[in-house]
């Protein structure tokens, strides 16, 4: 049986003494268990702190980015190997904040995962289409895209390290999710995708796909009670103890159903 995943994006929500505060009530919590495989990605300044708030929690901590240069002259950004230093385990690659807004591309995404791969972090690989995408059927040929680029020269044994975020643009930071049924579909063409792949792949159920994109407490029950989502990736409705672990308990209930 495979873990379900609940993962937390924080994106720029909070600024250090609020992150450090959510992560330190987090850790206070006695609905956690190790049934879920959990992380928070606080913003990178906040990383070092709220690391060391949750050092003995079992809510693992990553960052939101990486550069896609391993050290040298590369003004402002942030190398994968002072992550590796500070303990952590995972890192964020390609939200479409970062694609549309700064810049990643399929060549810079590539190149994240393969450093990220090599250094030991599990890659939280974001994919997903935009509303006119979605409008003209071109959901499956957007996904296909990101998957194929973003895993070139990536073997089967890295590809079934990454936890895939599918995460429709249109429907991050809105009231309601893709809904369940439609992100179960997508799910499943992820996986068969996946599959297609690598031929070392059994059925396609070794890949780790979650679903994200205006999760809530209301909707995750039903968006964890399809097959093919292993997991979500939560943003706004992460951000206040009660709604975390209320999320948290009903993703460690869905492996009753799996
Ligand atoms: P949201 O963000 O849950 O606030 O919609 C999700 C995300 O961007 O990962």
């Amino acid at each position: 049986m495979k873990r379900p995943i609940f993962g937390a994006g924080w994106k720029m929500y909070l600024s250090d003494s609020e992150a450090c505060q959510l992560a330190a009530i987090i850790n206070e919590s006695t609905v956690l268990d190790e049934s879920v495989e959990s992380y928070v990605l606080p913003t990178f300044t906040a990383l070092n702190r709220v690391n060391n708030i949750l050092a003995d929690s079992i809510v693992n901590v990553g960052a939101q980015n990486i550069s896609y240069e391993q050290s040298g002259a590369f003004t402002g950004e942030v190398s994968v190997r002072s992550l590796v230093e500070m303990g952590l385990k995972y890192v964020e690659i390609g939200h479409s904040e970062r694609r549309s807004l700064f810049n990643d591309t399929h060549v810079s995404i590539n190149r994240k995962v393969k450093l990220a791969l090599e250094n030991k972090l599990v890659p939280i690989l974001c994919i997903g289409e935009d509303l006119n995408d979605k409008i003209s059927m071109r959901t499956n040929e957007v996904l296909e895209m990101d998957i194929r680029t973003a895993l070139f020269g990536v073997d089967y044994e890295g590809a079934k390290e990454i936890i895939f975020a599918y995460e429709p643009i249109w429907a991050i930071g809105q009231q309601e999710s893709a809904g369940a049924k439609y992100a179960n579909n997508v799910h499943m063409f992820i996986r068969k995708l996946l599959h297609s792949l690598y031929h070392e792949s059994q059925n396609g159920n070794e890949f780790k796909i979650v679903y994200g994109g205006s999760v809530s407490t209301d909707n995750v029950e039903q968006l964890m009670n399809e097959p093919h989502i292993d997991g979500v990736f939560v943003g706004r409705s992460s951000l206040d103890l009660k709604s975390y672990e209320t999320i948290f308990r009903k993703v460690s209930k869905s492996t009753c159903v799996k």
